[in-house]
Parts: C-alpha cells; structure tokens; sequence
C-alpha cells in the first residue's frame, strides 16, 4: 500500500504545520486506522490532543525522536494512514529520516511570496529526497487564503519557481482551526461551526489520496 506516511514538513514557524496535520489524521481516521507521529520536541500536536474531551475520536500520537524512520516503520504495521507533525527545522538526520519514510509530503505555506521563499531550502530537500525515495510525491498547500480568488501574479511567479507543485486544495484563515486547538478538537467535532474547515480539509484528503 502506498499513501501510508503523510508528512506534514516546513522549516519556516508558523505555517500552520500542526494544524494542517492534525485536522488531516482527524479526517484519514473517518475513513480508516490512523496515528499520528510527533516529530517536533515542542509536542504541540501532543499537547493539542490531550487536551481534547471525549467528543471527537482524535488518533493516538506517538511522540518520535532521534530514530523517526523505525517508530514509523513500527506505526505502519496497525494503521492504514500515518500523519506525521514535524519542527520548524531543516536539522538534518530527522527530516530527511521522515521524508525517506515518507510517501506523501504537505508543506503549508502562507499565502505571500516571502513566506513561499523563506522555504526555498525545504524544497531543495524534498528534491533531494526524491531522488533516493522515488516514490516519494510533495506539494505546497496555500494556508490562510483570504478570498477564494485567484492567487497574485507575484504568488504565481513565486509558485512556478519552486520545484515543488501547488496542491489546488487550499486552507482558507478561518475562526474554526483557532476554536479547534484552543478546544483539543478538530474541525470535525465543531458541528455546524466547522463545516467550511472540513470541507478545506476533506477537499485536500481527496486530492492527495487520488495522486
Ligand atoms: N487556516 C487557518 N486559519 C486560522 N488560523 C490558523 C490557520 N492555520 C493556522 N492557524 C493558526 O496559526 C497559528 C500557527 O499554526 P500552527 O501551530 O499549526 O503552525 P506550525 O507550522 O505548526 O507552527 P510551528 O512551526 O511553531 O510548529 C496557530 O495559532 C493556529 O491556530
Ligand atoms: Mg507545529
């Protein structure tokens, strides 16, 4: 099986890595076993799902060290989807460890063309893994996109410079991802409150599970 190990990576702070990733293991888990892997020592992703009630069925995490590529290996074995949350750091052995065990790869990006080329180096890194891990697919997911418009000409440029393709699902800024975490939920528990954020999420689900 392909698609199993989703890695949500950018070493650019901020960019919405832990929400992307854990409102994504939230909606792989309605369709199917899936666990999260923790990879950032700030264990936000940790904190963020032990803060959550009952009410919404959130995988477990594992938090991963130094040796990311066997508890993933070891993740694989029970779970058909593996979400993995990553720093905001390029430090070598962990990173490139998760993207060689990696199948998939979301890197978040704001919406602006400094923000896009402030993770120039991630997708050199992500080229470079591709090279040894063939299999390996990536792409950029726009996050808190204002309007449903086109994007910028400058975003545009900027996009069609990177290596790395543009997923077409997009994250729009919306109250819902800040509800979420501030209540250890995702977007999926929110009720009515929600439904345009999972429809961003479930919208990005489709795209990359079709590829
Ligand atoms: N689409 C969105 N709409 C509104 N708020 C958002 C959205 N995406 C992220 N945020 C908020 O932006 C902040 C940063 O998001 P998040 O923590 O997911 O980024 P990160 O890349 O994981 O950060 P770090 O690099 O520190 O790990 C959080 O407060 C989060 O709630
Ligand atoms: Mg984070």
């Amino acid at each position: 099986m392909t698609d199993r190990v989703i890695a949500v990576i950018n070493q650019k702070g901020g960019t919405g890595k832990t929400t992307l990733a854990l409102n994504l293991a939230a909606g792989l888990a309605r369709r199917a076993a899936t666990a999260i892997a923790d990879a950032d020592p700030q264990r936000s992703i940790s904190q963020w799902v032990a803060m959550g009630g009952n009410e919404d069925a959130l995988p477990r995490v594992t938090q991963v060290g130094d040796s990311a590529a066997a508890a993933i290996f070891h993740l694989k074995k029970n779970h058909r989807y593996v979400v993995v949350d990553c720093p905001p750091a390029v430090q070598g052995a962990a990173i490139e460890e998760i993207m060689a065990s990696a199948d998939r790869v979301l890197i978040p990006v704001l919406p602006s063309p400094l923000d896009l080329w402030a993770s120039v180096e991630m997708a050199a890194l992500v080229n470079a893994a591709q090279k040894k891990n063939g299999a390996l697919q990536a792409w950029l997911v726009l996050n808190q996109v204002e309007t449903r418009n086109a994007l910028s000409r400058v975003m545009q440029q900027a996009v069609a410079e990177f290596d790395v393709p543009l997923l077409q699902a997009s994250i729009q800024r919306r109250a819902a991802y800040r509800s979420a975490a501030v209540e250890g939920v995702s977007v999926y528990a929110l009720g009515s409150r929600g439904l345009q954020a999972v429809a961003d999420i479930e919208a990005i689900i489709e795209e990359v599970l079709r590829q």
